[in-house]
């Protein structure tokens, strides 16, 4: 492919050099020497990218690999499947699994160089530590120096299921998983394949969402192939994944717990179990600490969201979650979060479709406004419209954002309108994704 491409740009340049329309070297007086250190330039240059293009492909075929992809049974897993993924597992390979929340990329946890390939496969900063996914509390306490009170109670609550704890790290874990943090992140995953594979393999497994780093979460298998496909070893294909945004993440290292990343977890469940849960900014919708692209111009942008008045704001000490400093949940179009009331909502996403004519815009409505977009017609530009579910209903957005969001890009979309929902129970890991999406920008 590269050697083809390097053809390619070569006959264009030696295209554009040898036939100029005027019938001059374009950038060149004509004819003599000018004629003659035009060539030279040309044939340098192709040296040059011939050599980068050999380069380039002696590193691709180096870690390319033949992803293979299982279908397995989500309830109940198919055995021949799970030990087959568990071998690659166990020789140190890569295979993406569904969990409860989305698809992991797993490794062995407790090797280093497996972990790596985690980290090349996503093109993820090192500095971003994993998540170790067990299968049982026993195998959790191994890996730490200490299990609180809180930890316990929240295990016995939560366990299988979509909450992290962060906790002291014990030295048998690598420093390339934690990030060289004092602290390590664990979740006992509740899906039937992700607990079989992490039985089957016994050892932890690091996971990250199986997606490019930055991008969208993947919730198929289908997702992740096309992220993935080439540079991972296995994808375990076990249909949609239902929480569909990721694990709630609680700090447990500090005084208090402190809500680093909300998730399919609510803020409320954790206060039933725990009383007061601090919050930390980065967890707030609207607070955005990412290291910023350029941002896009634009009036639109809220710096503030709804984090400046939620009146949550922790002002904890505990660091962030470091994946939080990354800019995250990416779609390729641009995205802005449209705030206010079902009514307001209507009102500005009109005001924006008269003001924008000719964008192709998308959107991802509440079911109370699909159908009233759905209504709408264009001028030159078109409308795609995305029904998430009920304003009232978070669990059922949650499920569907990754999803919708990566539909809108196929699309062609190139602005994504994202409908604010209420900020109570998965509401608040809703509108954190949508902000992150949004690089914080809302309308
Ligand atoms: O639902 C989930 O949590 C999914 C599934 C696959 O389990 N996993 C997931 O992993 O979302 P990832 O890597 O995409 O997000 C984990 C977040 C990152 O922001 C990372 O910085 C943070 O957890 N994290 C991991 N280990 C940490 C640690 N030791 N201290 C603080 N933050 C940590
Ligand atoms: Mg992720």
């Amino acid at each position: 492919m590269l050697i083809i491409g390097v053809c390619l740009m070569m006959k264009e340049k030696l295209e554009a050099g040898a036939a100029p329309k005027d019938g001059a070297m374009s950038g060149y007086p004509s004819g003599g020497w000018a004629d003659m250190a035009r060539l030279v330039e040309l044939m340098t240059g192709a040296a040059v990218c011939q050599a980068w293009g050999w380069f380039g492909l002696m590193v691709d075929v180096s870690s390319y690999k033949k992803t293979g992809c299982l279908r397995v049974n989500p309830e109940n897993p198919d055995p021949e499947a799970i030990a087959e993924a568990a071998v690659v597992i166990r020789s140190g390979g890569t295979v993406a699994f569904p969990t409860e929340t989305v698809y992991g990329l797993g490794a062995n946890g407790l090797d280093p160089a497996a972990v790596s390939g985690i980290f090349i496969a996503k093109g993820r900063p090192l500095r971003n530590p994993l998540i170790l996914h067990v299968a049982s509390t026993r195998q959790a306490r191994r890996l730490v120096t200490a299990w609180p009170a809180a930890a316990e109670r929240l295990a016995a609550r939560f366990w299988p299921g979509p909450l992290t704890l962060i906790l002291p790290r014990a030295p048998v874990v690598p420093d390339v998983v934690t990030a060289g943090l004092p602290g390590v992140a664990l979740r006992m995953p509740s899906h039937p394949v992700a607990l079989a594979l992490i039985d089957r393999s016994g050892v932890p497994i690091a996971a990250p969402s199986a997606n490019l780093s930055g991008r969208l979460s993947p919730t198929l298998a289908a997702h992740v192939l096309a992220d993935l496909d080439g540079k991972i070893d296995i994808v375990l294909d076990g249909g949609p994944t239902n929480v569909g945004v990721e694990s709630t993440i609680l700090d447990l290292t500090g005084e208090q717990p402190v809500l680093l990343r909300p998730g399919g977890v609510t803020l409320e469940d954790l206060e039933q179990v725990l009383g007061k849960v601090l919050v930390h900014d980065t967890a707030m919708p609207g607070t955005d600490t990412a290291i910023a692209d350029t941002e896009p111009a634009g009036q639109e942008s809220d710096p503030q969201g709804p984090a400046a008045d939620a009146g949550t704001s922790s002002g904890v000490a505990a660091a962030p979650c470091p994946g939080t400093l990354f800019r995250h949940y990416a779609p390729r179009a641009e995205a802005l979060v449209v705030t206010g009331d079902s009514q307001e909502q209507q009102v500005k996403v009109r005001h924006y479709l008269a003001a924008h004519p000719d964008r192709m815009v998308a959107l991802l409505a509440t079911a109370e406004n699909a159908p009233v977009y759905q209504q709408m017609q264009r001028g030159a530009g078109a409308v795609h419209v995305e029904a998430l579910g009920s304003r009232n209903c978070p669990e059922e957005i949650a499920s569907h954002i990754f999803s919708a969001l990566r539909r809108c890009d196929q699309a062609g979309a190139q602005v994504i309108l994202m409908e604010a929902i209420p900020l109570s129970g998965m509401g608040l890991a809703v509108m954190n994704r949508l902000y992150r999406a949004a690089a914080n920008r809302s309308i």
